[in-house]
């Protein structure tokens, strides 16, 4: 969705990303005074908590790293505000709610459905009632601050990951497909694309996110199937299913959901289905500082469960679950995307 956002709005947008451009060359700088104090991936030690505080210890009087954990902050709890501004200033609603009602796609909820505990009153991303802050989340997430702010900072581009990572499928011909965390829509659209004879069928805890993902499938005339539940809970028919897929939502859970939804996937898959999850990088796979960093880096930007997420063994977890055939690991050479794949036993 084109959004032409008014002159106030693409001002401050604009400022968050310059604040996040201009703050990088910091990181080179206090990286530098970590290496002067002897302080690298070899002499860090093995645990994540004591990692922290000797960095932490070495950079006490550093500028550079007082400035940059600054700037971060600042910009982790203003971009979504900055974003909702932006957004109110268009008044876009009625044409929003046209957009909605149009089909062929549509919402489903459940009556009682209750968030588990780990997602209810979580501020993700630090952004004010988390993915639920705003009856626009979906809007003001997945296309402001995706395109606007997220698109332009991030290494890569955010939209072809999402389309890459599909091509490490061993099938081209899926014809039923479930999301789990379709979100606004942007790995729904991969999908969709990518598989365009497939009936898709996606989930998300948010309402707010799903209507952004409705919209996309209306303008577009997919006849998505959307659903309000949590992904390892769906109540749909067993092996109803020959491709269960999910973008980035595995770190937003702690480990037990995750190995509940590994098996919502298996019980959903039919026998010969694949699963392809696609998420951060697990630390077993980064050096010392490199998962340090992350780790930090989560920690500023509102990631409760990044640490226990990026912990864990998920070819482990597929196995537990039934599957074969596991693979986890980076694409193109590369760390990210991360995915884990693997088949249900025919
Ligand atoms: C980072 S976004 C996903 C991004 C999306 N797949 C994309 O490609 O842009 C994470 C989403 O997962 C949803 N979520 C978190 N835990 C979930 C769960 N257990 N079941 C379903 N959705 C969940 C959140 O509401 C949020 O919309």
């Amino acid at each position: 969705m084109d959004l032409n956002l008014k002159q106030p709005g693409r001002a401050a947008m604009d400022f968050m990303v310059s604040l996040t451009a201009a703050a990088r060359p910091l990181a080179a700088a206090w990286a530098s005074e970590l290496a002067a104090a002897g302080v690298t991936a070899q002499t860090l030690p093995d645990d994540l908590d004591a990692r922290h505080e000797r960095i932490h210890q070495a950079l006490a009087h550093s500028r550079a790293f007082a400035v940059s954990s600054l700037a971060m902050d600042f910009a982790s709890v203003e971009h979504g505000r900055v974003a909702t501004a932006a957004f109110e200033d268009l008044g876009l609603e009625p044409t929003l709610a046209i957009l909605e009602a149009k089909g062929p796609a549509a919402i489903e909820t459940r009556e009682g459905f209750v968030p588990p505990d780990y997602y209810r009153d979580v501020w993700f991303h630090r952004t004010t009632g988390g993915w639920d802050g705003h009856p626009q989340q979906g809007l003001i997430h997945g296309e402001l601050i995706h395109r606007h702010y997220v698109a332009k900072n991030f290494p890569g581009d955010i939209f072809a990951q999402r389309r890459r990572v599909l091509a490490e499928l061993p099938r081209r011909d899926y014809t039923r497909i479930f999301e789990m965390g379709s979100s606004s829509g942007h790995f729904t659209q991969a999908l969709a694309e990518t598989f365009p004879a497939a009936h898709i069928t996606g989930c998300d805890i948010s309402l707010p996110m799903l209507r952004q993902a409705l919209r996309t499938a209306n303008a577009h005339g997919w006849p998505w199937r959307l659903i309000q539940c949590a992904a390892e809970d769906s109540g749909l028919p067993d092996a109803s299913f020959d491709l269960v897929t999910s973008y980035i939502i595995l770190h937003e859970m702690p480990r037990a959901a995750i190995a509940k939804l590994f098996a919502e996937a298996f019980r959903l898959l039919e026998p010969g289905g694949h699963m392809l999850m696609s998420d951060v990088t697990p630390y077993a796979a980064q050096d010392r500082m490199a998962a340090w960093r992350a780790d930090w880096l989560a920690r500023h930007g509102g990631e409760p469960w990044w640490r226990e997420s990026a912990t864990t063994d998920l070819a482990a977890l597929a196995r537990d679950a039934g599957f074969i055939d596991v693979q986890s690991r980076g694409i193109d050479g590369a760390l990210y995307p991360w995915i884990t794949m693997a088949t249900k036993p025919a």
